[in-house]
């Protein structure tokens, strides 16, 4: 390695440290987990810590554990502070998400965060998507790795969510927009939707599609949620009017993504994303008609996983041993 680009790579890796580290404070009140939430299932796996503002869900052999708000949102900035467990967590799944499945079975909206355990030395990953309107044939995935170790501290996770757009947070870096356009058409979430937090057992898909299991061997598997922030439009479930917060926090909601956290948006999928439904060969012939194809990003995804983002398109069986086995983890939604 040449000096010079040795003093240029360690001053963008500072950079992005720096850019990283600042502002990382919820500006955005926090509610106790029962005023906003209320136990989903599995039992005795959900545990509210005793101050009421802390919540424990587990997975064991017998059953995973979840969580659902109180209320129904249309649009709005939900947010929590989330630790995963640690140690071996292949087939494990933790999600945050927002979704109305059970008021429509057969077009419903779903916006989510989703934590992919994995085997032991080997870091959890992030996978964003976005339904609307049943468009579940159409599967608008994104993953990627993360900056910091997601279980060693608690990081926040946040879901921005208006009419014209959609955006993803960690830690108040905005991760991913997903911008409306009038040729996505119902496939853009528009219907009130309620705040999930569930942890369970995805062996057949989670880890490289499938091959490594959930091993109960190291059960009980903990995540931790806390700082809720369930800011958004409250829908009456009678007359179905959606009441926003307007309080003084609105201010403090974010209502895009500004330039310098454009900047940081873009060196954070520059260096972590590792799959993004746009460029996936396999799945799409062409892609989705929202999907903006980036030159540079389409190059470095070919170069990470030739096979899924490659040109060639007249292999593709089922059985290819490489990387992360993306494209099945995904087909698997
Ligand atoms: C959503 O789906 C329903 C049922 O399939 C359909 O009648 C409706 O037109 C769709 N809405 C939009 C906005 O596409």
């Amino acid at each position: 390695m040449q000096t010079s680009y040795m003093g240029l790579f360690l001053f963008f890796s500072m950079l992005s440290i720096m850019t990283y580290a600042t502002s990382s404070k919820n500006l955005l009140p926090t509610i106790p987990f029962d005023e906003g939430y209320t136990p989903l299932f599995g039992d005795n796996n959900l545990v509210l810590h005793s101050d009421g503002k802390m919540v424990h869900l587990s997975l064991d052999e017998r059953t995973g554990s979840g969580f659902v708000s109180h209320d129904l949102y249309l649009h709005g900035y939900f947010s929590a502070s989330i630790k995963l467990p640690s140690d071996y967590t292949a087939g494990v799944v933790v999600a945050f998400y927002m979704s109305n499945g059970d008021m429509y079975q057969k077009n419903h909206d779903e916006i989510d965060f989703e934590f992919l355990g994995n085997i032991r030395g080997k870091d959890w990953r992030i996978q964003t998507n976005v339904y609307g309107n049943g468009s579940t044939n159409i599967g608008r995935e994104e993953r990627y790795g993360l900056w910091f170790d997601p279980v060693e501290d608690i990081h926040q996770y946040s879901i921005l969510w208006t009419d014209s757009q959609i955006i993803f947070y960690v830690d108040n870096v905005p991760i991913r927009e997903v911008k409306r356009t009038e040729s996505m058409g119902g496939d853009f979430p528009s219907k009130p939707m309620t705040l999930y937090a569930t942890i369970w057992d995805a062996s057949d898909w989670a880890t490289n599609g499938g091959k490594y299991r959930v091993n109960y061997k190291y059960a009980p598997f903990v995540a931790e949620f806390s700082n809720f922030v369930l800011h958004g439009c409250a829908v009456d479930p009678i007359e179905h009017v959606a009441k926003c917060d307007n309080a003084q926090s609105s201010k403090m909601v974010p209502s895009g993504v500004t330039p310098v956290q454009r900047i940081k948006m873009d060196n954070f999928r520059k260096k972590h994303m590792t799959y993004s439904y746009c460029y996936d060969k396999i799945r799409y012939k062409a892609p989705p008609s929202e999907c903006v194809i980036n030159p540079k990003e389409a190059e470095r995804l070919i170069k990470y996983d030739p096979v899924t983002f490659g040109k060639s398109r007249r292999h593709h069986g089922k059985h290819h041993h490489h990387g992360s086995g993306s494209q099945e983890e995904a087909a698997s939604f």
